[in-house]
């Protein structure tokens, strides 16, 4: 399966793509991991994103469609992938199109999560990562089982994220509105649309994106 799971910030993006690869060894393609892994390794793609991220802007789009076009060439995903943050202009969703008809690869669908402008911010403000596997949490809707303790590999050292602050939130926002949900009608008008009610907890969404899968 290729799939797109298209969404505002906090959404619930990156947590479905982490239980997707879990639970059917697809390759979670987060184009925002990608430019956080860019600025932690100081490249020259890492020092231009990162004022732009820290401002909540988006990234160029010749820049972004580059960095998804390498990534594709990659010889890990024969279980499917999950787009998660690519694209989000138009001239993303264009290009991404040749890049796939070019690499002789087809999407099988595009999930809009839809949650409330106002259910976000709080979201993205109690958002934490495990700093050993990357793990998501939130001091209130995805604790640890063990409090200050990784679920998943044990370590006790977590991170927030340098954007996940409420001023950023409102210009992420604005950059989802302008630039990003008008590509949704680009998906529907391909009879490739679906959508998932993104305000449900957590296991419930995923039980939405399975029975869309498994259609
Ligand atoms: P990116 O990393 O893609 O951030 P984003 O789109 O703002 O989305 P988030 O990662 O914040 O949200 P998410 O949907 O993954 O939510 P999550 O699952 O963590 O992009 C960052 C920046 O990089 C951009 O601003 C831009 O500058 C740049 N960029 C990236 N891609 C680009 C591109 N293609 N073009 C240009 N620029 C680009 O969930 C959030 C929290 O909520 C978590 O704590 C989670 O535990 C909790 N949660 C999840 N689901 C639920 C639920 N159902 N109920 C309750 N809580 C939930
Ligand atoms: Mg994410
Ligand atoms: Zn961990």
């Amino acid at each position: 399966m290729k799939i797109i799971l298209l969404g505002p910030p906090g959404a619930g993006k990156g947590t479905q793509a982490k239980r997707l690869e879990e639970n059917r060894k697809m390759v979670q393609l987060s184009t925002g991991d990608m430019l956080r892994a860019a600025v932690a390794a100081g490249t020259d793609v890492g020092k231009k994103a990162k004022e732009i991220m820290d401002a909540g802007q988006l990234v160029d789009d010749e820049t972004m469609i580059g960095i998804i076009s390498d990534r594709l060439d990659e010889p890990d995903l024969e279980n499917g992938f999950i787009l998660d943050g690519f694209p989000r202009t138009e001239a993303q969703a264009i290009a991404l199109d040749t890049l796939l008809d070019v690499k002789d690869m087809k999407l099988d669908a595009v999930i809009e999560m839809r949650v409330d402008d106002e259910a976000l911010t709080e979201r993205i403000v109690g958002r934490y990562t495990c700093g050993s596997c990357g793990q998501g949490y939130h001091d209130t809707f995805q604790k640890p089982e063990v409090d200050g303790t990784c679920d998943k590999c044990g370590s006790q050292e977590f991170s927030r994220r340098a954007d996940d602050n409420a001023e950023t939130v409102k210009s992420r926002l604005e950059a989802y509105h302008a630039q990003t949900a008008p590509i949704l009608p680009y998906y529907k008008d391909k009879e490739m649309l679906k959508g998932v009610d993104g305000m449900a907890d957590i296991d419930e969404v995923t039980a939405q994106i399975e029975k869309i899968l498994s259609a």
